[in-house]
């Protein structure tokens, strides 16, 4: 007979913090949130930790080369998308690992036979008016020209005319060499009146763009995630399919870890995954798996030798796979049980397997609720989309900017690997959708204010870091009649005076 079990399954709206004793010490100030990223023994430090605990979807429309290197410098972590060929991946890696401040690798690339119809596609796309015309049209092609808005007329010219007819040729051109500091580039910028300088190699090719608005960006960011070489942090997603071809090329670039992408876990294709990496690569290359909802999961993943275990299915934003397939579990009860798992294998074996929630994540708090439940670190899509840095088109939806933000179980994503059973090669079912989400502008400005409520909440707690505040954390169920009291009520709201996240 099938297992019941009693207790209906929560969500984090479902619960509140009540506050701890707090001493004159608890002020954000001296909140440390640092938190680990990969397994380690009892006594000993993780290999890797994030500064703040935070990660981005591995999501189309979230985690490309650009919010990569923003997240990492605020201190937290990108698993860029899986749902891309290895090799474009791959080159999203290298481009966070070789990133300098300052130096931005050009992601408005067109080849020169290519017309004007596409560059205006693009700008639409992409956001930029700034274009790199390389011979293949690639990112790091050899450099022919650069288009910018200044150099077409779209109401006088022909949609079909080619690009080489009115890009600024090379031989027009500006430009930096490989080995040039932000300050040399600058003064070029500078002394020519240029609001982009393109920087190429001994071949001509394209490494970077340093661009004039950017002048004031580049100060140091105390939390920035750095590995020994001081170079930025990055992980990658991978499925269980084409790992032999996918994860030596992504290691290859740097990646730093690695996490198995799956709707559901629990499985042995996901032990398969493991046992070629470890095989190939024994521990030296991290790697997270998931999601699960339950102990029984976190324990398996566990004993694979997962670095990480993501919990979550449902939950998130754009999901409809509790509605499709009737599988899921509330986001706060599959914390706190995955939770108590974990601490029990660590009581048993003496190695900690961090565990991430992954997705459901609506307000600010829910990220605090989300670790005093237990979890090392959460994983935000729909949070990071609205962002300046995520890879989608910014729109106007009546009168409103928006970002555009899909579930990589939509037919716009089309992420075979992931949702598809191991069957045909397509898309049998929808388990996401394709969506708007309000824009929200620049990343920093969004975590250094979320992570200010985290740090609040937490000194209310008692708590002057993540592992005290999973000791400390006291959790109360609210009645649905008290939920209507969580948000302004029995009063006129002006307009627009009270802002949510
Ligand atoms: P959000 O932060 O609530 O937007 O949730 C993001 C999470 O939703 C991701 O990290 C994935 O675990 C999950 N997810 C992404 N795409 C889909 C989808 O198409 N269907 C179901 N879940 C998805």
């Amino acid at each position: 007979m099938a297992i019941f079990l009693d207790e209906p399954s929560r969500t984090f709206s479902e619960y509140l913090l009540i506050p701890g004793y707090s001493s004159s010490e608890c002020i954000v100030d001296n909140v440390n949130t640092q938190t680990p990223l990969v397994r380690y023994k009892r006594g000993e430090e993780p290999a890797l930790h994030l500064n703040i605990p935070m990660v981005s979807a591995i999501m189309q429309s979230v985690s490309n080369d650009s919010l990569a290197i923003a997240l990492a410098r605020e201190g937290g972590l990108s698993f860029i998308y899986g749902s891309q060929t290895p090799e474009r991946q791959a080159e999203m890696v290298r481009n966070v690992k070789n990133y300098k401040a300052g130096f931005v690798p050009s992601d408005a690339n067109i080849a020169p036979e290519m017309t004007l119809a596409d560059v205006l596609d693009l700008k639409e796309k992409t956001g930029h008016s700034t274009m790199a015309v390389t011979e293949d049209g690639t990112q790091h092609g050899k450099l022919v020209g650069v288009v910018t808005s200044r150099d077409y007329r779209v109401t006088r010219m022909d949609p079909a005319t080619p690009v080489r007819e009115f890009m600024t040729p090379f031989e027009d051109l500006i430009y930096g060499e490989e080995g040039m500091t932000l300050k040399e580039a600058n003064d070029i910028i500078w002394d020519h009146k240029l609001n982009a300088l393109p920087i190429i190699d001994g071949n001509q090719r394209l490494l970077y763009f340093v661009f004039r608005k950017d002048y004031d960006f580049h100060k140091q960011n105390p939390l920035e995630l750095l590995d020994g070489q001081k170079r930025l942090l990055v992980g990658a997603g991978i499925n269980t399919r084409d790992y032999e071809e996918r994860v030596p090329l992504l290691v290859d670039a740097g990646a730093d870890i690695l996490c198995i992408d799956s709707s559901e876990g629990f499985s042995e294709w996901q032990k398969r995954t493991i046992d070629w990496i470890r095989e190939k690569y024994g521990d030296s290359v991290k790697v997270g798996a998931g999601n699960v909802v339950d102990g029984e999961g976190f324990r398996f993943l566990a004993d694979c030798g997962a670095d990480f275990v993501k919990i979550g299915i449902g939950g998130g934003s754009i999901c409809i796979t509790r509605e499709t397939k009737g599988i899921g579990r509330g986001q706060a009860t599959a914390v706190i049980d995955v939770a108590k798992a974990r601490d029990e294998y660590f009581e048993e074996t003496g190695i900690y397997v961090p565990i991430c929630s992954d997705g459901g994540i609506v307000y600010d708090y829910h990220m605090t609720l989300a670790m005093a439940m237990g979890a090392d670190f959460v994983m935000l899509g729909r949070y990071f989309a609205r962002f300046d840095e995520s890879p989608t088109a910014k729109v106007n939806v009546n009168g409103t900017t928006m970002k555009e933000y899909w579930g990589e179980g939509s037919a716009r994503a089309r992420n075979w690997q992931r949702y598809d059973q191991g069957g045909e090669a397509k898309l049998q079912f929808e388990e996401g959708v394709d969506s708007y989400v309000p824009y929200a502008g620049s990343l920093k400005d969004n975590v250094g204010q979320t992570l200010h409520k985290i740090k609040a909440t937490m000194c209310n707690c008692g708590a002057l870091s993540i592992p005290q505040l999973h000791e400390k954390a006291k959790i109360t169920l609210v009645s649905s009649t008290s939920i209507v009291e969580n948000g302004a009520h029995d009063v006129l709201l002006k307009a627009n005076s009270v802002q949510k996240i």
